[in-house]
């Protein structure tokens, strides 16, 4: 791997054009209230549009694909916001020769200084393995990318992949596995921790060929196009928002109100507990925490 730090630099900047298609649409979309819909698209339609190159969704059965080709990637949001809860889906990676390519399942809140929490699944080789980063954004500020190696492989059967969110800590699920923490340590270490700003639900698939395949040395080979990430069984339990709810905490800060702040999720559980160090143990390959060349200081999270 190269050095991490350019790799990093250079995923945070995520497609810029791409973003600003997307906000271009949103833009769009709100002001005049038109809506694309995928045809067919069953239990996607209802929470989700697409906010980027509608015409590279497609429907089967229960199935939303993604494709990438030379032309574009593509990507959807959900239509309402969300504060806490638990958000999940099943995909099944681009197979075969993924190099160069990124499927991303994130939340994030709009506007600047954003809250982030994002799965982005970094193709690689036909036979070589996916890597999983993972970040946290808080208040505008990411750089805490974790990556971790899977222990099957992601582009044969669908997985669930999830994010689980309350005031306590956030965590990143694989099959049910949490692979990440972030806790709340907002009050013992002074790190800002999102709880504020509701955060939409996105996917995409996009060509990241610049970084994201040992570490950009391996680009995208175009005559292995379309690929194609499918998505399904979109799942969001969580405290909804529409993105005019001026006071987020009226509707969604009733402690007791919600299943996710019981007694019983004010950390993990012993024997998720016992999972995370399995993973940790096992399949973490880079943690921002390990990574003392690339921060002058380590963030406060990390210390303690
Ligand atoms: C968020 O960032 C802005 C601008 O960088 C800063 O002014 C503000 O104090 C930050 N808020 C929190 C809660 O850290
Ligand atoms: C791709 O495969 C190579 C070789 O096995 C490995 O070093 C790398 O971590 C894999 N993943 C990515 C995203 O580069
Ligand atoms: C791209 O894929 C084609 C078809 O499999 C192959 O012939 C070619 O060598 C590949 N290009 C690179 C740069 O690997």
């Amino acid at each position: 791997m190269s050095h991490p730090r350019t790799q990093m630099a250079i995923s945070k900047r995520r497609s810029p054009s791409c973003s600003l298609i997307a906000l271009t649409m949103m833009v769009w979309l709100w002001s005049s209230h038109v809506v694309p819909r995928v045809a067919g698209c069953d239990g996607f339609d209802e929470l989700f549009q697409p906010n980027w190159a509608p015409e590279h969704f497609e429907c089967e059965g229960d199935q939303t694909k993604l494709t990438l080709d030379s032309s574009s990637g593509c990507g959807f949001g959900s239509r309402k916001a969300y504060l806490f809860g638990l958000t999940s889906v099943q995909i099944k990676l681009v197979q075969g020769d993924s190099a160069g390519t990124v499927t991303a399942f994130y939340m994030s809140s709009d506007g600047p200084n954003h809250d982030e929490l994002d799965f982005e699944f970094l193709g690689n080789l036909s036979g070589e393995p996916y890597l999983v980063q993972t970040n946290v954004y808080v208040n505008g500020t990411g750089d805490r990318e974790q990556r971790h190696s899977l222990w099957f492989d992601p582009t044969t059967d669908f997985h669930t992949y999830s994010l689980f969110w309350n005031r306590r800590y956030i965590t990143f699920l694989v099959d049910g596995i949490p692979i990440r923490v972030f806790a709340n340590k907002e009050e013992s270490h002074g790190v800002p921790y999102p709880k504020n700003q509701p955060m939409r639900v996105l996917g995409s698939v996009w060509n990241a060929d610049d970084w994201a395949t040992q570490g950009g040395r391996v680009k995208t080979n175009w005559s292995h196009a379309p690929f194609v990430s499918s998505f399904r069984a979109f799942d969001i339990d969580a405290c909804e928002l529409s993105p005019e709810t001026a006071d987020v905490t009226t509707k969604c800060g009733q402690l007791g109100r919600y299943w996710w702040d019981r007694p019983s999720f004010n950390e993990l559980g012993r024997r998720q507990s016992r999972q995370l160090k399995w993973v940790c143990k096992k399949y973490l390959v880079y943690d921002y925490c390990e990574d003392k060349p690339r921060f002058s200081e380590l963030p406060k999270e990390c210390v303690g």
